[in-house]
Formats: C-alpha cells, sequence, structure tokens
C-alpha cells in the first residue's frame, strides 16, 4: 500500500486510547509557555535544545526527563490546558473515546493539590465530552519506585473525587518494582469501586505479568510485551481476553525493541490475543495514534483486516459499556466495508 493512502486509511478509522499519560503529551512549546508564565527556569534554554535531549536508552532514561517537565504544572488552569491540547490533537485524529492516565505522585509530591490537579484535568475532560464528542474515563496511576504506603496516601487523597475516576494503574520504574509490591493498595482500591490495571512486561519479565494477574487482579495489562517468551502465559491471556494495551513508538524510543520491525503485536494478533494500539506518552516518543498506527502498518506490512481487528480490539479493551462497544464496533465495520 502507498503510504500516502495507508495515512488516509488510518486517518479515517474511529479508534480508541486507552494507554496515555496525561503528563506525556506535554509538548515542548507548551512547557516553555507555561514556564514563562508560572516564572520557572527550564534547564534547556530553547525548545529545541530541550527536543535533542529527547533520546533514550531506557524507561529510566525517559522518567527522568518526564518528570522534570512536569514540574511546570502548576495552577488548576496548567492540567486543564495540558489536557485540552490533547483532547484536540487526537480530536483531529479522529479518536473518540480516551482512558487517560494521571500520575498524582509527580504534583502532590511537589506540594500541588490532588484537588489542583483532578479539576483541571476533569474540565478538559468535559469539555472535550461536549464540543467534541469525546467520551472519557480517567486512571490514577500509582508511582511504583515509592513505597506502597505512598499509595495508600494516594488513594486515601483520591477518595473524594472517586466519582470522576474510573481505576487505577501502575506506572513508572517498572524493573525491581514488581507487582507484588502493591498487593494490598490495589486490594483496598478495588474496594472503593475502582478497576484495576498495572504496566507489566515492558521491560519487566514475563514473570511480572503473572503477578499483575494473579496478585493484583488486574483487568488489562499495559504494555505486556514480553508474554510471548512464554506459552502458558500467552494461553492465559487468550483463555481470559485480557487486553494489552501496546505502545509501539514507546517501545522502539526506550529501546524494548531494537526497531520497529520486531514489534510483537503482529504475533500477538495472529495468536488471536486481545492486541491494542496506543501512544503512551506522544509528546516524547514521537507521535500520537495514528502515527503509532502508520509506523506499526509500515513496518509490520499490516493489512486492512489487521487494523480493522486492532481498532475493534481497542473498543472491545474499553470500559464502555456492551451497547457503546457495540455501536463504536460497528462504526468501524462500516468503515472499513466503504474503503471496498
Ligand atoms: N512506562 C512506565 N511508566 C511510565 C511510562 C511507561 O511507558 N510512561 C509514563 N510513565
Ligand atoms: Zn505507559
Amino acid at each position: 500500500m502507498e503510504s500516502s493512502q495507508l495515512k488516509e486509511i488510518i486517518q479515517g478509522i474511529p479508534k480508541a486510547e486507552l494507554h496515555l499519560h496525561i503528563e506525556g503529551s506535554f509538548e515542548p512549546e507548551l512547557m516553555f509557555e507555561m514556564a514563562k508564565r508560572n516564572n520557572i527556569t527550564l534547564d534547556y534554554d530553547s525548545i529545541e535544545s530541550l527536543k535533542k535531549a529527547y533520546k533514550f536508552n531506557n524507561l529510566q532514561e525517559f522518567l527522568d526527563i518526564y518528570y522534570t517537565g512536569a514540574q511546570v504544572l502548576i495552577h488548576e488552569q496548567d492540567f486543564f490546558d495540558l489536557t485540552w491540547e490533547y483532547l484536540t490533537k487526537v480530536h483531529s485524529q479522529n479518536v473518540v473515546h480516551v482512558e487517560i492516565f494521571f500520575d498524582p505522585q509527580t504534583h502532590t509530591d511537589r506540594g500541588i493539590g490532588f484537588d489542583v490537579v483532578i479539576n483541571g484535568i476533569r474540565k478538559a475532560l468535559e469539555k472535550a465530552k461536549q464540543e467534541l464528542g469525546i467520551s472519557f474515563k480517567l486512571i490514577m496511576s500509582y508511582l511504583r519506585h515509592l513505597s506502597e504506603e505512598k499509595a495508600f496516601k494516594t488513594l486515601e487523597q483520591s477518595i473524594p473525587f472517586k466519582d470522576w475516576i474510573d481505576g487505577v494503574g501502575l506506572d513508572s520504574s517498572e524493573m525491581g518494582n514488581p507487582p507484588s509490591k502493591f498487593v494490598n493498595v490495589f486490594k483496598a482500591s478495588a474496594e472503593q469501586g475502582y478497576k484495576l490495571v498495572a504496566h507489566a512486561g515492558e521491560e519487566g519479565p514475563a514473570d511480572y505479568i503473572w503477578e499483575a494477574l494473579d496478585l493484583l487482579k488486574v483487568v488489562r495489562i499495559d504494555h505486556g510485551n514480553r508474554c510471548l517468551d512464554d506459552e502458558a502465559l500467552v494461553q492465559r491471556l487468550l483463555d481470559e481476553n485480557m487486553a494489552l494495551t501496546l505502545c509501539p513508538l514507546s517501545n522502539v524510543e526506550l529501546k524494548v525493541i531494537q526497531k520497529m520491525e520486531e514489534h510483537p503485536v503482529a504475533k500477538m494478533l495472529k495468536k488471536g490475543i486481545l492486541a491494542t494500539i496506543h501512544s503512551d506518552d506522544p509528546a516524547y516518543f514521537g507521535g500520537y495514534m495514528n502515527e503509532n498506527y502508520y509506523e506499526t502498518a509500515k513496518a509490520l506490512n499490516l493489512n486492512k483486516d489487521q487494523l480493522k481487528q486492532l481498532a475493534i480490539n481497542g473498543f472491545e479493551a474499553s470500559w464502555l459499556s456492551s451497547e457503546e462497544k457495540v455501536k463504536h464496533i460497528s462504526r468501524v465495520d462500516a468503515y472499513f466495508d466503504s474503503l471496498h
């Protein structure tokens, strides 16, 4: 397929984004603008020099820069602007449903109120629902390099806002911070009615995916690349129709894989795994949803049926109601029918 034709097809697909860290959508231009209005001096003297620093050998090198960038976010308006910019961007890419992560501890540890963070994000999500027709869910992520006790504190802070929070996740430095470290706080989170997800098997081993399933009792695995190392685990994912939220550009940029041609998503689809594609931290990894679909499709030679499956899987793996899923999936079907 011609690259222009492939891009046009991808643009037209109605899509769901299920793995997106809102702090990772912080574009350098907005970061500089916000730093100026908040009187914060960045370590970089220009947008270009900041962008030059976006070269990572592993997850930790990225996280160090990502947490530094987030320090510019101070006021409710900042969280609103960050979220609104992301939502208008993905609206232009025909993303119609989002389930986004935020990292409360990145902000509360700097003395920013939990309410400041969530009010700004929530207002942008509401506005996007009204004005752009984007539906949404919100997921609060615990930082796994911090203690379980600190995650408990975050859970406690979230309770007044629990009607606005659909689930909890687990992100940050994976190696040495296995899911088992957070068993108690995940149990307590479930008791509050939160759905559970966790990053597992991005840099960490297949064992971490087992732990996320067996100990944390998650309903979705974020990344999960390493599952193909373990046949019994693949069978388990199939038996439970467990979704994996894959992030191909992220995987290349963080050297989880050496090049896109090695991405496991095509193998996963072939096995029947509920694999989905998302952008993770688009401002840092060189692309939003369409670019992730495009680069993956190009490198792996995905055909229209595989693209359609990925789009359907995105809605299938979402937390929309069954009626809403049926509605979106029938639109994906109709779109691909219209291409013939
Ligand atoms: N992995 C772990 N933690 C993260 C990521 C990621 O890809 N992005 C933001 N926090
Ligand atoms: Zn992630």
